[in-house]
């Protein structure tokens, strides 16, 4: 059972990120009214319990230079060490154990431990064992903490202190004259500290256990203020921010300068719904049709001229049998294992139907868990309920060769099922599986399930997995028994770090919640906390989410950012002051291009990583099914999630390889509706139409104006074809003290 610590330590190392996360990687939450203690405004990772929290804290270190207790009041409001599953019992007892005096951090984790055993004891038959969090959240306020608290992926007890007088390549404001660290060592050095958080640990240096608690001082702890910074100081450098007294900052131009236009190519004519580069890191993809096929093709280089070679003869796999196709319905998505060159495994998400395919058995997602009943939902377009089910099912291109990454074909018998859900109606039930490009994961998007208006409210119900992102683990698939007592959905494990592990009332599966259909989303490739959605909305707001764990996008309390009100709701209603949703950080309204209601679909996108555009790169790329409008959005200041959106133009390359036609009257490309957008292994956008496959050009070839673009320095490099490294080879290393760490609280519970 406690095998689960060493995976809750691994997901301690998450990498750093930039975007406004708290140190538990959930997005900060909007205050209502501001914060007493800590002076924090509008976005803040603690709510007003925790700030009370932490003002009893400060006055427990017993503080009496002013100035110094003023330093430390700010440290402290970006630093309050709580314990979560000390937390869960009640803040009396995080007061127990440091009024106690515990010598060490590490024993009061032990202590805690030991209380959580006994508790296990008591909560034995519920799914528990997979919801430990033996390691302390350091719940920090400010909406930063996440990158002011990690560095190296190892959490600290105190922020990175500002100590550098220049700094040439901030991102942060006011970092050019603020040595905070100086300043702090200055003002507090001969000051008394209880329990004073910059006790040097173990390692000798910043976090982890303190090595002797009874001196207070900062000289009897440190040498010197070069030592004490060396410790705890550190730079505001480009992606990466520092502590300087003052809630994080960030520089922005604040004229973000539009891009003139999108300037495509047409390189194949088939009508494609998802497309996977291949994960050898070659020039080649698969793509998918909704029908339930995948092909393999070679891409043509950029500048090339040439179309994409793809034998529309030889798919790699017909899965047509076994997929239910209709408006829809169909294929929706497609997802290799990141280590598939070696392993051969890949994945399909599509519709069946019970009646006509054997393994279309799932159970169905209205159910007695939901309160719903399936007899009293009636037919959707003539269909019974949970007649069409979704499934993501598992194959292998073992088989036809020996090395996976050559196989050219592969045969249509599943190797197992990873899902299997009946759905309530016949409409928004996403389908988009992706892995996570740090975790391994698979995540798996799923729409409310159809209905006007969400009427079982699925998508707010913490017991459905409708109208949510799941992530699961498919490396290690549980025995059948296991399967079948944690009650899961088909062949995968829950990562122990889900969102449950914070909030029991939520399904394991689930990663972020409220969505209404969540159509094609991504990881930016160059920031994977930017895991951006395009999430259709109903009747007036098509929205685009930055989805952090555990986040709630809002449907159907909300329709973009608009308070939505259904029609009827059977199935129960959520108050707007329950939730505390993230708003879409990006969208449009169905009158901007559509002055029929509902006639708008939003088609999520990339972060444009290629420097085939120059004039592009770092914008996120995202469009309407109905190929009326396209959007590149240009986030200003740089990590701070705030981003200005405007349309481009998306005209035809003068030099398409097959013949691009324009809408008449606009130099707009004629691309009919738009599915999807894909990306391939040099990071080029492509975009999947009704009309056929077309990539990001140069927009020279447009006659586009791109000051960035020089004549010459259009071609990208082509891709390698080795291997890129696998997932698993991106953790990174665990460090000694937190292994120690670990070993002695797995002895103490011995
Ligand atoms: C909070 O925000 C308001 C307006 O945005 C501002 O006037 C006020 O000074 C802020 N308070 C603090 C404590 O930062
Ligand atoms: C503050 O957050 C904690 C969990 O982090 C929660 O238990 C508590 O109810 C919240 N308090 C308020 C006032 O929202
Ligand atoms: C706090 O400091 C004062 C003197 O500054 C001292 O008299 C008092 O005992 C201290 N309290 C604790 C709990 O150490
Ligand atoms: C500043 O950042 C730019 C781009 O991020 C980089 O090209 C440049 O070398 C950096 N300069 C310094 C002094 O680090
Ligand atoms: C950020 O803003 C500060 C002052 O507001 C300025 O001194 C500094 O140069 C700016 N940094 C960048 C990278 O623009
Ligand atoms: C702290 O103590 C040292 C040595 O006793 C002294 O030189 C220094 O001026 C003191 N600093 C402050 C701010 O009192
Ligand atoms: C800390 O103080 C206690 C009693 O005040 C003493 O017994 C112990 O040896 C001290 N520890 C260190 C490392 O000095
Ligand atoms: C700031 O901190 C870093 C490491 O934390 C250290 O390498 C650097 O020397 C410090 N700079 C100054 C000016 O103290
Ligand atoms: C495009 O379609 C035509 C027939 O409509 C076909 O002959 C041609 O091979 C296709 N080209 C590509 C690149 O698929
Ligand atoms: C596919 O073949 C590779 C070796 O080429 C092997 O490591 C892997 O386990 C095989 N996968 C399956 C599903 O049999
Ligand atoms: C697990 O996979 C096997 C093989 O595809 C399948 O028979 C079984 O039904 C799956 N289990 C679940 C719960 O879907
Ligand atoms: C594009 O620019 C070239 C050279 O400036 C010009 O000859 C050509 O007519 C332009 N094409 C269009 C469609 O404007």
């Amino acid at each position: 059972m406690f095998f689960f610590f060493f995976f809750n330590l691994l997901l301690l190392l998450y990498p750093s990120t930039s975007f406004p996360l708290c140190t538990n990687t959930e997005a900060p939450i909007t205050l209502k009214i501001p914060l007493k203690f800590c002076s924090y405004n509008g976005s803040s990772c603690c709510n007003s319990t925790e700030d009370s929290q932490l003002q009893k804290q400060f006055q427990a270190m017993n503080i009496s230079d002013p100035s110094c207790a003023s330093l430390l009041q700010s440290v402290l409001c970006a630093t309050a060490c709580v314990c979560n599953f000390i937390k869960e019992f009640s803040f009396d007892a995080l007061v127990f154990a440091v009024t106690r005096n515990y010598e060490s951090f590490a024993e009061m984790i032990i202590h805690a431990a030991r209380v959580f055993v006994k508790r296990l004891s008591i909560q034995s038959g519920k799914r528990f064992f997979l919801s430990l969090q033996p390691f302390c959240d350091f719940q920090r306020c400010d909406p930063f903490s996440a990158e002011l608290f990690t560095i190296d992926s190892v959490s600290r007890p105190v922020p990175r202190l500002c100590n550098s007088t220049v700094s040439t390549n901030s991102s942060q404001s006011n970092q050019a004259t603020n040595d905070f660290c100086s300043n702090v060592w200055d003002t507090c050095q001969n000051v008394s500290i209880l329990n004073s958080p910059f006790a040097p640990s173990l390692q000798g240096q910043a976090g982890g256990a303190p090595v002797n608690s009874n001196f207070t001082k900062l000289t009897e702890l440190w040498q010197s203020k070069t030592d004490f910074c060396n410790a705890f100081g550190g730079a505001s450098t480009d992606g990466s921010v520092c502590y300087d007294g003052e809630p994080i900052k960030l520089n922005g131009t604040g004229t973000p300068s539009a891009p003139h236009g999108l300037c495509l190519e047409k390189i194949g004519n088939g009508s494609y719904l998802d497309m996977a580069a291949h994960p050898d890191g070659s020039n080649r993809a698969f793509f998918s049709n909704q029908q339930g096929k995948i092909w393999l093709a070679t891409i043509p280089e950029v500048g090339s001229r040439g179309a994409l070679q793809l034998d529309e003869s030889n798919p790699f796999i017909d899965l047509t049998d076994e997929v239910h196709f209709d408006t829809a319905f169909g294929m929706m998505g497609i997802a290799f294992h990141p280590n598939f060159a070696q392993n051969g495994r890949f994945f399909a998400s599509f519709n069946c139907d019970k009646g006509k395919s054997p393994g279309c058995t799932g159970r169905c997602s209205c159910n007695s868990d939901v309160n719903c009943d399936p007899s009293k939902l009636g037919t959707d377009n003539g269909a019974q309920p949970c007649q069409y089910q979704s499934v993501v099912a598992e194959y292998t291109a073992n088989g036809s060769t020996a090395q996976p990454s050559s196989a050219e074909n592969a045969r249509p018998s599943e190797v197992r099922r990873i899902f299997t859900m009946g759905l309530p109606f016949t409409s928004q039930h996403g389908g988009q599986i992706l892995f996570g490009p740090t975790d391994g994961y698979l995540y798996f998007m799923m729409g409310d399930g159809g209905g006007d208006g969400d009427p079982y409210n699925f998508a707010q119900n913490k017991k459905s997995v409708l109208g949510k992102i799941m992530r699961l683990d498919v490396n290690n698939i549980p025995s059948a028994a296991e399967i079948n007592r944690l009650g899961l959905w088909g062949n995968y494990s829950i990562p122990n770090d889900n969102p449950f592990s914070e909030d029991s009332d939520l399904l394991p599966e689930i990663w972020a919640l409220g969505f209404r259909n969540p159509w094609r989303c991504s990881f930016d490739s160059e920031r994977s906390s930017y895991f951006m959605c395009g999430d259709v909305g109903q009747d007036l707001y098509e929205e685009v989410d930055i989805v952090s764990k555990g986040g709630n996008y809002g449907w159907r309390v909300y329709e973009g950012p608009y308070p939505f009100n259904p029609i009827s709701s059977p199935g129960g209603n959520t108050s707007a002051n329950s939730i505390n949703p993230i708003f879409p950080v990006m969208g449009y309204n169905h009158s901007q291009v559509n002055k029929q209601i509902g006639s708008a679909s939003i088609i999520g996108g990339y972060f444009y990583r290629s420097n085939t555009d120059p004039c592009m790169y770092g914008r996120y790329l995202y469009a309407d099914l109905y190929s009326g409008a396209i959007w590149a959005a240009t986030e200003d200041p740089e990590n701070s999630g705030n981003f200005s959106t405007s349309t481009v133009q998306f005209g035809c390359a003068k030099d398409s390889p097959l013949q691009c036609s324009s809408v008449p009257g606009s130099d707009n490309a004629a691309l009919g509706y738009i599915f999807s957008f894909g990306q391939d292994n040099s990071k080029d956008i492509y975009l999947l139409t009704s009309s056929g496959v077309y990539r990001v050009v140069p927009p020279s070839r447009c006659n586009y104006t791109c000051s960035k673009e020089t004549s010459t320095a259009v071609e990208t490099p082509s891709p390698t074809t080795s291997p890129l490294p696998s997932y698993s080879n991106q953790l990174r290393p665990i460090s000694w003290l937190l292994l120690s760490a670990l070993l002695l609280l797995l002895l103490s519970i011995a």
